[in-house]
């Protein structure tokens, strides 16, 4: 069974999607990570962003993979070409880089089939932004979880430093998240969108432990 989860960046759909995973017993995909993945490599391969064909040429030829510890939806690491990325697609350049790799339709194609065939080889709770509405328009829960920028830039900033990687500047990070969120949400590919039957969730004032919960219960009433 697939949960689909999309929504903009910062809106907790991470912690919201390991969590919920957790307690469902279901594997975390986290899809962004893998447009990331293919970003830091068009970056360390040196490619320009506008580059559609070699930028689809990375999408097609590298392998992703995620690095599973028993007992633990969370990936632990995710590697491209054998390459451990972790780490490295956090940064503030694999910030700004993401956004013109992911709005590249071939590079969408090549990700969207990897991902399909992982979703269908068991149970996942599955983040993105266009899960629900063209990875896996079939998934029988939906949700469509936004935040207010400043709370989304907040509990972005407070991931930065527990990662210890990317910016901790308020202002920055919010500037990023708007940016990030136009571009997302006007490109032609795959725009961030809520799917017609998506349940929003609004998490600005919830606390965590609310927002897993209501997704739990549309599970199991829809499971
Ligand atoms: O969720 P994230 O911030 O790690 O995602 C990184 C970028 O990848 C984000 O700018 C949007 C893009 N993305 C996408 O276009 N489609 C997805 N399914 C997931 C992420």
């Amino acid at each position: 069974m697939i949960v689909a989860i999309d929504g903009p960046s910062g809106a907790g759909k991470s912690s919201v999607s390991v969590e919920v995973a957790r307690e469902l017993g279901f594997a975390c995909l986290d899809t962004g990570a893998m447009y990331r993945s293919v970003a830091w490599q068009a970056v360390h391969d040196g490619i320009a962003l506008d580059d559609a064909q070699r930028l689809g040429e990375i999408a097609r030829t590298y392998e992703i993979a995620f690095a599973h510890e028993p007992g633990n939806p969370k990936p632990v690491g995710v590697s491209i070409g054998g390459v451990d990325v972790t780490q490295a697609i956090r940064t503030a350049e694999i910030d700004r880089a993401v956004s013109p790799v992911s709005a590249e339709p071939s590079v969408r194609e090549a990700l969207v089939a990897q991902q399909q065939r992982i979703g269908r080889s068991g149970d996942y709770v599955v983040e993105g932004r266009d899960i629900g509405t063209v990875v896996f328009p079939e998934a029988p829960v939906k949700v469509f979880l936004t935040a207010s920028n400043e709370a989304r830039a907040q509990r972005r900033v407070l991931q930065n430093e527990q990662r210890g990687v990317g910016s901790t500047d308020f202002e920055e990070v919010l500037a990023d998240i708007i940016r990030r969120d136009e571009y997302d949400s006007s490109r032609a590919a795959s725009p961030l969108r809520p799917a017609d039957d998506a349940v929003h969730i609004d998490s600005s004032d919830m606390t965590i432990e609310e927002v897993i919960a209501q997704i739990c219960d549309l599970v199991r009433e829809r499971s």
